[in-house]
């Protein structure tokens, strides 16, 4: 029988315990063998759990069980985790973890070491929480060269810019709203700046470009600058307010990925994605275009991802490392290319007076303050219209970009 062992017994290591037992019938049905939970790795105490014969806080005991084989991280960052799942991958046990900071920085590392000990080292529920894209993205669509990635990858934020669209409530209170209800990181810096949805995007150009690429290399922007004014001016102009994590493939090979908050036009599908939702759209040459939608945080949907390669790791335990499902080390300046080669049509909130709007923009609130939209222009272009702008004396109090796909 096939033991797994569960680290961590927070918000996403309870779900998988919960959603294990809750299924298990059906879990092994799938399996096609027996396999049970052997073992919950946590320092806090739970003698008064229904699993408390379950609990250990030495990571020998698994380590040392030769019974256990896959193991589910659901620790979190990158100090314990990264040494915990690389000796349990050193060990030979398959690793599933939901640890996005981890998989983005360590992903290399760690593929190797699983490759070097034919075990493996999955991470569906880094990306998208309960959104299968992962293996989607290796498996169904590896018949196409993938040259697009565009999505909403970070449900906190999500729901804050829901918040202050839908009920004009502030950032500070539906931050506050959105902690309360388990979505954001314990330090919701990693959500607002933009990091979060950067790791996740790294995930995904790593997994499409077969390179790892570093967080450090994509240019991300949060949300923290984002005002009530702006979501209402995005809303006259027929868009709302996204926090956005892409990457595009150019000509040479070479790829953009980077996060920021974008306009979305109406017509566009994410900008219907609200609350805590993300949705991920994939372009291909054989697909066009493939949208994936689902809850992309939360206890029982991120556990499901996590599950999920746990079970597809006992019942393919035979058949050894997935040679899809990973990517080398490379120096990034061979493959990142500068974000400001990229275009878009720029949203500009500049103070009243400002002569520099140019002849063709479209203009969508002429008033105490100048707000419109430009044609499409490089970001290296719009740096320097801000910059012209701000030398002719005028503020400029925002600029965004709009996603045109
Ligand atoms: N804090 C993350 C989010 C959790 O809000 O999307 C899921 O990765």
């Amino acid at each position: 029988m096939s033991k797994i062992a569960v680290l961590g017994y927070g918000t996403v290591g309870s779900g998988v315990v919960e959603l294990f037992y809750k299924n298990k019938e059906s879990i092994l049905r799938k399996v096609g063998s027996d396999a049970d939970i052997k073992y919950i790795l946590d320092i806090r105490d739970f003698s008064g759990s229904p699993y408390s014969d379950k609990f250990t806080k030495d990571i020998n005991d698994i380590l040392n069980d030769d019974e256990v084989t896959v193991v589910a991280e659901c620790m979190g960052g990158v100090t314990f985790a990264y040494d915990f799942v690389k000796a349990c991958l050193q060990k030979g046990k398959s690793v599933s973890t939901s640890n996005k900071e981890l998989v983005a920085k360590k992903g290399a590392e760690l593929l190797a070491i699983a490759k070097e000990k034919n075990c493996n080292f999955f991470f569906e529920a880094s990306v998208g929480g309960a959104i299968p894209i992962i293996r989607p993205l290796h498996k169904c669509l590896a018949a196409n060269d993938i040259t697009g990635i565009a999505g909403i990858l970070n449900g906190t934020t999500n729901f804050i810019l829901g918040k202050m669209i839908n009920d004009s409530m502030d950032f500070a209170d539906a931050l506050k709203m959105a902690q309360d209800l388990g979505y954001a990181e314990k330090d919701p810096t990693a959500d607002i700046e933009g990091h979060d949805a950067c790791r996740k995007i790294c995930i995904l150009s790593s997994l499409v470009t077969g390179k790892h690429i570093y967080p450090d290399r994509v240019f991300t922007k949060g949300i923290t600058d984002i005002t009530l004014k702006d979501v209402k001016l995005a809303d006259k102009f027929g868009a709302a307010i996204k926090l956005i994590a892409s990457m595009k493939k150019l000509e040479n090979g070479k790829i953009i990925p980077m996060v920021m908050p974008m306009l979305v036009p109406y017509d566009n599908l994410i900008s219907r994605v609200d609350d805590v939702f993300n949705a991920v759209m994939v372009f291909g040459d054989g697909i066009d275009r493939a949208m994936f939608y689902g809850r992309g945080a939360g206890m029982l949907p991120t556990a499901s991802a996590v599950l999920g390669d746990v079970i597809e790791e006992l019942k393919t335990e035979e058949i050894g490392t997935d040679r899809a499902q990973t990517w080398e080390d490379c120096n990034n300046d061979e493959i990142v290319a500068d974000y400001r080669e990229s275009s878009a049509r720029m949203y500009f909130r500049v103070s009243a007076g400002c002569t520099l709007v140019p002849a063709d923009a479209e203009i969508i609130e002429n008033g105490s303050e100048t707000a419109f939209v430009t044609k499409s222009m490089t970001f290296a272009e719009a740096e320097k219209l801000e910059a012209s702008v701000k030398a002719a004396g005028c503020e400029v109090k925002s600029r965004i970009a709009v996603l045109d796909i």
